[in-house]
C-alpha cells in the first residue's frame, strides 16, 4: 500500500510561526512534525510515500533529501551517531512530491495523488497531525481495512467544544471500536453534529474516492472537502484507534505534544519533570 501525506495547507491557525515556514516543519520536541508522520507510515510497512506540497513548502523536500555538506562535516568531526541519524532520514522511504497549485481544500489536495496511486487502496496521513500509539495508527487502520475491504477512517471521541473543528461521523457500533458510517459532516455546529466522533487525520481510502472528489461541490470554507467526497462512498468504517492524536496546526495542541513526547524521552524526561514541578509549585 502507498501513503499520501497532504502538506499543502497554509497554516493560518499558527501565525506568525508559519508565515515563512511550513507548519509541517514545526519541531515537536526534537523532530519536525512531518518526520513523525513519515515514520508512522514506514513503521506501518509502507515504503512509497507521496507528499502533497504547495507554495512555500520546499524545506519539506530538503529535510528528506541527502545533505552532503552536513554529512561530510559530521563525518570529519567524528559525530558518527548524529551522522547515522541524518542519513536515516533520507533513506527511510521512497518519497515523491506533487504540488497542489491552489489551496482548494483537502479533497482537492488528495485528487492530485490520482496518477501516483494508480487504482489501488491507499493510506492518507495528514502532515500536521501526529499519532502516538504502540501499534502505529495507520497499521491499525490497515488491519480494519483488510477485514471489511472498505474505506476506514480513524475517529476519536472529542469534547463538545472541539466538534466544530473536525469532520464528524454518524455511525452504528458494529464491534469493538468499529463504527459502520451512515453519514458524515464537515465541521458542523454543536447542534448539527450527529455524534462526538471526530475524523482525526488518518484514512485508508479506496481509489474510487477520486471519482467522488470530482463530483463534490465546494463545501465548508468554499473548499473541496474530503469528508463530502467520502460521504457518497457505498461503505465506510470509523475506527476508534488505540493511541493519542495531536493536531499540530493548533498552538495549544502543539505545545502539549512537545511536552508529552519529551516526557517519553529517556534523555530529558527526568529533568523536564523536575522543571515542570518547580514551575508549578
Ligand atoms: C481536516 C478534515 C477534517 C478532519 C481534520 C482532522 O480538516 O477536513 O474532516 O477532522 O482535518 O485534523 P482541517 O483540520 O484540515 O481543517
Amino acid at each position: 500500500m502507498k501513503a499520501v501525506i497532504p502538506a499543502a495547507g497554509l497554516g493560518t491557525r499558527f501565525l506568525p510561526a508559519t508565515k515563512a515556514q511550513p507548519k509541517e516543519m514545526l519541531p515537536v520536541f526534537n523532530k519536525p512534525t512531518i518526520q513523525y508522520v513519515v515514520e508512522e507510515a514506514v513503521s506501518s510497512g509502507i515504503d512509497d510515500i507521496l507528499i502533497i506540497t504547495g507554495k512555500g513548502k520546499r524545506t519539506i523536500e530538503d529535510h528528506f533529501d541527502r545533505s552532503f555538506e552536513l554529512e561530510l562535516s559530521l563525518r570529519n568531526s567524528g559525530k558518527i551517531e548524529a551522522l547515522k541519524e541524518i542519513e536515516a532520514i533520507s533513506d527511510m522511504a521512497d518519497i515523491y512530491y506533487v504540488r497542489q497549485k491552489k489551496q482548494k481544500g483537502l479533497g482537492d489536495a488528495i485528487s492530485t495523488a490520482k496518477n501516483h496511486i494508480d487504482g489501488e487502496p491507499f493510506a492518507v496521513l495528514l502532515g500536521d497531525t501526529i499519532a502516538q500509539s504502540n501499534v502505529p495508527c495507520t497499521k491499525q487502520l490497515m488491519d480494519i481495512f483488510y477485514k471489511y475491504e472498505a474505506t476506514t477512517i480513524a475517529v476519536e471521541k472529542v469534547p463538545e467544544e472541539k466538534i466544530e473543528r473536525y469532520g464528524i461521523i454518524k455511525g452504528s457500533c458494529i464491534s469493538d471500536s468499529v463504527y459502520k458510517i451512515e453519514d458524515m459532516v464537515e465541521k458542523p455546529s454543536i447542534s448539527q453534529a450527529p455524534s462526538n466522533l471526530a475524523i482525526t487525520g488518518r484514512y485508508i481510502l479506496v481509489p474510487e474516492i477520486f471519482d467522488h472528489i470530482k463530483e463534490v461541490e465546494p463545501g465548508v470554507g468554499g473548499e473541496i472537502q474530503l469528508t463530502d467526497a467520502m460521504k457518497s462512498l457505498d461503505e465506510s468504517y470509523g475506527y476508534v484507534f488505540e493511541g493519542k492524536i495531536y493536531d499540530i496546526g493548533n498552538t495549544f495542541e502543539w505545545l502539549k505534544s512537545s511536552i508529552e513526547i519529551a516526557l517519553t524521552d529517556d534523555n530529558v524526561k527526568y529533568d523536564l519533570r523536575q522543571y515542570l514541578m518547580e514551575l508549578l509549585k
